[in-house]
């Protein structure tokens, strides 16, 4: 078991699995109520993904983060202005270092030890298997495991033959090498948005199978970053209608459909955005050429796919490279699979995306993806867990716990997604500084990926004021 600090032993202590923002988080939430605890990760250090020095991380290392620094930090210890307004995963890496020796978890935390599986025994008693062969018992787990462990792969990509380069974009490491190259990059998320501008850089030709159309955002508006703008001052974005907020997005960068992209599926508010500044360009340059989603590939490794937005039928295409930016899928192999029941759409069901219904032993943090910084949110599940692990210590309970019991098993529609106050908190919100002062309440449509059993996305200002209302239950 984890080397200890103190002599408590690990059936009185919650286990902390991952070490990265969310499981940071936990731990800060954890300690300010005194409950005991253990944290580990199989990485060397404490950050996550958000180490460039990690092989195993689905960032690279000249990436931009697209939340901007005041959407990517934790209200008591904000990012030093000297970082730039979008961090490189290095400045993240030192940022959430600083903030675990900060709040001493480096104390309880073990580097280098996976989990390879946590079971629970019964409500309060989970047996723990160490990647060092240690076995333990632990009384809960908050399971801090990220979106990024199980990379997503669409079924063609088992036909590619082995004389095609196949790398899903978890592996992707930047464009260096791609000199005369044709690359295929699949997907319609971010990832294959700055895959395909990063290399187009150095590629012969780019093409970017799309299978659903996004609108593409500037990093900032009017000067100020593209979150901030959206969270702080809804007047900007969300509180205009969504035919102004899309003009206001065209006269940035531009419109996705003028560019030659798919017409986008959601209105701006409501869609899963792509922020760039330089994809739009990228394509009206042709160095990056939009085409339809992929129908197959044969045993040369030519991949059939459809034309672009305005031509029917299909083309082929012999890409030396094929990036696969198809997303991740949800659960984790350390957790038993029939754990966590499913909905009907296939996605977990998890209260407000983190809580075990009808269980207060079991946290899984982080499984939801949101546009912009999802810092803010991993806080307010990080401390609504501690909060219920604090009551639930020693068997206890409470009115706010038997409260939130009641609430965790209804529907989330239930709950409120009117603004809720940021401040409060285990970390003394500043409202100023990051939060949501008034919302939107969207829901984001769930697509093909739920079936997929993609991790899902939300709304994140819906998502804010939800989570706010119920960690107010607890003071
Ligand atoms: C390419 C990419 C870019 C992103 N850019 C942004 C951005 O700009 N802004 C933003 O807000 N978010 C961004 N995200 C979302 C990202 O998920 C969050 O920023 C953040 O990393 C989430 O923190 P986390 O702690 O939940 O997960 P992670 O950072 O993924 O950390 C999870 C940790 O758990 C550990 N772990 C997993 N399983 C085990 C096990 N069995 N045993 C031990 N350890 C284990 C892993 O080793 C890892 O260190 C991005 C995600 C990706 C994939
Ligand atoms: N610069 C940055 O900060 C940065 C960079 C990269 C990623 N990120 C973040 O990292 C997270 C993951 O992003 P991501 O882009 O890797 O994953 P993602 O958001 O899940 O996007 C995956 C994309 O793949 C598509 N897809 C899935 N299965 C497919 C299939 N079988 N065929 C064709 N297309 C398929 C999906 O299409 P549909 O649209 O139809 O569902 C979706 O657009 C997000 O939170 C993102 O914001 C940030």
């Amino acid at each position: 078991m984890p080397e200890l600090h103190d002599q408590i032993p690990t059936r009185e202590k919650v286990l902390i699995i991952g070490a990265g923002p969310a499981g940071l988080a936990a731990a800060a939430s954890l300690k300010a109520l005194e409950v005991p605890f253990d944290i580990v990760d199989r990485a060397d250090h404490v950050g996550g993904i958000w180490d460039p020095e990690r092989e195993d991380s689905p960032i690279w290392p000249t990436m931009e983060m697209i939340s901007s620094r005041e959407q990517t930090q934790y209200e008591d210890l904000l990012q030093p202005v000297s970082f730039p307004e979008f961090l490189t995963p290095a400045h993240m890496a030192k940022y959430l270092r600083a903030y675990a020796s900060r709040h001493g978890i480096t104390d309880h935390f073990r580097p280098r030890t996976a989990v390879r599986a946590a079971r629970p025994f019964e409500e309060g008693v989970w047996e723990v298997e160490l990647s060092t062969g240690e076995i333990g018992i632990y009384r809960a787990v908050i399971s801090a495991h990220g979106i990024s462990q199980r990379p997503h792969r669409p079924d063609w990509a088992a036909d590619v033959p082995g004389t095609v380069q196949v790398m899903h974009s978890s592996e992707w490491t930047g464009a260096d090498g791609l000199e005369g190259r044709r690359v295929l990059v699949v997907g319609s998320g971010q990832s294959a948005a700055d895959i395909a501008v990063d290399a187009a850089r150095r590629a012969l030709e780019v093409r970017w199978s799309m299978r659903t159309g996004h609108w593409v955002v500037p990093r900032r508006i009017a000067g100020i970053p593209g979150d901030v703008a959206s969270a702080r001052e809804p007047a900007m974005l969300g509180g205009l209608n969504a035919r102004i907020a899309e003009t206001v997005v065209r006269r940035t960068v531009g419109d996705p459909v003028e560019a030659g992209l798919p017409r986008p599926a959601q209105p701006l508010l409501e869609d899963r955005v792509i922020v760039s500044d330089d994809l739009l360009q990228r394509v009206r340059e042709g160095r990056i050429t939009p085409v339809g989603e992929v129908q197959g590939v044969d045993a040369e490794g030519v991949v059939t796919h459809a034309r672009g937005r305005d031509a029917f039928g299909t083309d082929t295409y012999r890409a030396d490279l094929i990036v696969l930016a198809t997303g991740y899928e949800t659960g984790a192999d350390h957790l038993p699979e029939d754990l966590v029941p499913r909905t009907a759409s296939g996605e977990s069901d998890l209260f407000l995306g983190a809580f075990a219904r009808g269980r207060d032993d079991l946290v899984i943090l982080g499984q939801q993806r949101v546009s912009g910084g999802v810092l803010p949110l991993l806080v307010e599940q990080a401390d609504i867990a501690a909060y219920m692990l604090a009551a639930t210590r020693d068997g206890g309970t409470s009115p706010a716990l038997e409260q939130f019991r009641r609430v965790r098993g209804g529907a989330e529609a239930a709950i409120p997604a009117r603004p809720a106050p940021a401040s409060g908190g285990l970390r003394g919100r500043l409202e100023t500084a990051v939060g949501t002062r008034r919302v939107t309440p969207r829901e984001v449509p769930s697509g093909a990926g739920a079936r997929e059993g993609l991790v899902p996305a939300v709304d994140r200002e819906t998502q804010l004021a939800r989570l706010r209302s119920v960690r107010s239950l607890f003071g």
